[in-house]
């Protein structure tokens, strides 16, 4: 249910009624409980653009105005607002009819279209670090939001599989022999040792560094080598993809390396084009508007980043056939995508109507504000960290005598993990994000500890009541009013974090939600004896579905509930 959209038509019709020419208007949510429930204030930029009086207009309007079994009333306020009031009879039923319903009413886009989101992404010569777990956990969550929505989507996990860094490695890989699964166990133990090695011994050095020339003209050995390497780091981000909940699959690793063979061209093409220029031996891309170039070919003829980035979305406009694509990276990378883009455009290889989007994030900070490192200032290994998450989890929640030791297994890791994908969504993602155990896992605020026990409270409710709640919604008070109203908002919710690639606006709606659930149950007991049957039903009809509304949205988060708690 799209409640801004109705609204929104309903006002354009009525534009036609008096016969004023305007083809957009915007309703938004009433900043204010006395101003209704939604709000339109463009009579006052039309008003001076027909030279007319705004409250004049607005009268008109709200005299015109369908109000439908949707709207209560319609009110001129101030200097030509419409105050809009929502029916409580309309919002009864839809809410009635939302729960007959698995998607909770939210409609499913009909003329979907391909997005492609390029996230996680790692590079496969250092661990996997805190940055590319912002990148999985808010990219993950918003190819699940768009799924849901009905777009299709294709997730690619870009890795960075390619470089001079790998002739070392398998140099090492290779002289460490046998056994090598042990020692990849630890692949921050083992980039250090390699590193060590290369700095200390020449005779390494130098065989490393040949084998990178061997590695690039496709030598089948090396090739061996560095592919098992590969395929050993790959586990070990897919061991934290399973850990955190997050939908990335083999099938969806798509590899720098895979553009290799498509670089040449892509450098001729830019030729071809007229776009490239000679600058010491580089080959550069100027672009509008900047002083710095895009490199796509250095001087002793190696490609870069950029220019992989630059045949991959090549490949995903041409072959994947997307018409949106999303970059799911940490904010120091906007100079890059911001070139590539001017550069893909410019080339052809993403025509106008392709969408380029880098939805970037700020930087995970410890609580003293430094970026995030172990207390002996290395790179936390993002195993531990979901490791102490899970941990913490287990002290954080009652450990009720009732649960085995499986359970409460079971129960920390949802909750821990959980907490750790919450805290990330929840702040507006281009800010440095602190990270910080106590916050997250705290019962109050906007955590997903909250969230999960508003959930498992109306799941005992319902359990006590000994049946599912069946029968219609009537809406009684005005705290059951504006629970009932933010229910309903779930459809333009998602549509607005899915437009903005927004994940906060999901933990945003989940707080608001769960606080009025908490209010209209203090205020209205559900289960007490005395309370007639049908308002029982009508009460825990309105439970079920904040249950079921914060269970689709944590659920598109990849966050699991647990039913007791
Ligand atoms: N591997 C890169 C890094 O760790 C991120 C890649 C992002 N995606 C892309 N198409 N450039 O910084």
């Amino acid at each position: 249910m799209q409640i801004r959209k109705v609204l929104e038509e309903k006002i354009l019709e009525a534009f036609e009624h008096i016969a004023v020419d305007v083809d957009r208007v915007q309703v938004l949510p009433a900043s204010k409980p006395e101003f209704g429930d939604y709000q339109y204030n463009g009579a006052m930029a039309l008003a001076k653009r027909l030279k007319r009086n705004p409250k004049e207009i607005a009268q008109s309007l709200v005299e015109s105005i369908q109000k439908g079994d949707m709207i209560e009333s319609l009110e001129v306020a101030g200097p030509g607002f419409i105050n809009i009031k929502l029916s409580k009879y309309w919002l009864s039923t839809r809410v009635t009819q939302a729960l007959e319903d698995t998607r909770l009413g939210v409609s499913i886009k009909n003329d979907p279209i391909k997005v492609v989101i390029d996230y996680s992404s790692p590079n496969m010569a250092k661990q996997m670090h805190v940055g590319h777990l912002r990148s999985t956990i808010i990219g993950d969550t918003l190819a699940n939001l768009l799924q849901f929505m009905g777009e299709s989507v294709i997730r690619q996990n870009h890795i960075g599989d390619w470089g001079t860094q790998f002739g070392m490695l398998i140099a090492y890989l290779e002289e460490l022999g046998e056994g090598t699964e042990g020692t990849l166990k630890d692949l921050e133990q083992f980039y250090k040792d390699a590193k060590k090695r290369f700095d200390e011994d020449e005779f390494f050095a130098n065989r490393a560094r040949e084998y990178v020339v061997k590695l690039q003209s496709g030598d089948v050995y090396c090739l061996n080598l560095w592919k098992n390497f590969i395929d050993k780091s790959l586990s070990h981000c897919e061991e934290i993809y399973q850990r955190l909940g997050v939908n990335l699959t083999r099938e969806d690793v798509r590899a720098e390396s895979d553009y290799n063979d498509e670089l040449a061209n892509i450098v001729k093409e830019l030729q071809e084009k007229g776009l490239l220029v000679e600058s010491r031996g580089a080959k550069c891309v100027f672009v509008e508007n900047s002083d710095t170039p895009l490199i796509v070919q250095k001087s002793d003829g190696g490609y870069l980043y950029a220019t992989t980035d630059l045949a991959a979305i090549k490949f995903r406009v041409q072959k994947l056939g997307a018409k949106r694509i999303l970059y799911v990276v940490d904010s120091r990378q906007s100079e890059h995508f911001k070139l590539v883009f001017k550069v893909a455009r410019a080339a052809g290889y993403a025509p106008k109507d392709i969408k380029l989007e880098h939805v970037k994030f700020g930087m995970m900070l410890d609580k003293s504000g430094r970026p995030f490192k172990t207390r002996d200032g290395g790179t936390v290994k993002l195993i531990d960290l979901l490791q102490e998450a899970v941990n913490r989890a287990k002290e954080a929640i009652r450990q009720k005598d009732e649960y085995s030791k499986e359970e409460i297994l079971k129960i920390a890791e949802i909750v821990g993990i959980g907490a750790v994908k919450y805290a990330d969504l929840s702040i507006n993602r281009e800010s440095d994000y602190v990270f910080d155990w106590d916050k997250m896992l705290s019962l109050d605020g906007n955590t997903s500890l909250y969230q999960q026990y508003a959930y498992a409270r109306i799941q005992s409710i319902i359990r006590r009541y000994g049946k599912e709640p069946t029968g219609t919604v009537a809406i009684e008070d005005e705290l059951e009013r504006k629970l009932v109203l933010k229910l309903l908002e779930l459809e333009d919710t998602l549509i607005l974090a899915s437009n903005e690639s927004a994940p906060h606006y999901l933990t945003n709606y989940l707080y608001s939600l769960t606080t009025l659930f908490m209010k209209f149950y203090e205020n209205n007991p559900i289960l007490k004896d005395d309370i007639p049957k049908e308002l029982k039903e009508s009460r825990l009809m309105i439970a079920k579905a904040t249950a079921e509304t914060i269970k689709l949205v944590l659920g598109i988060m990849g966050i699991k509930t647990v039913d007791r708690l």
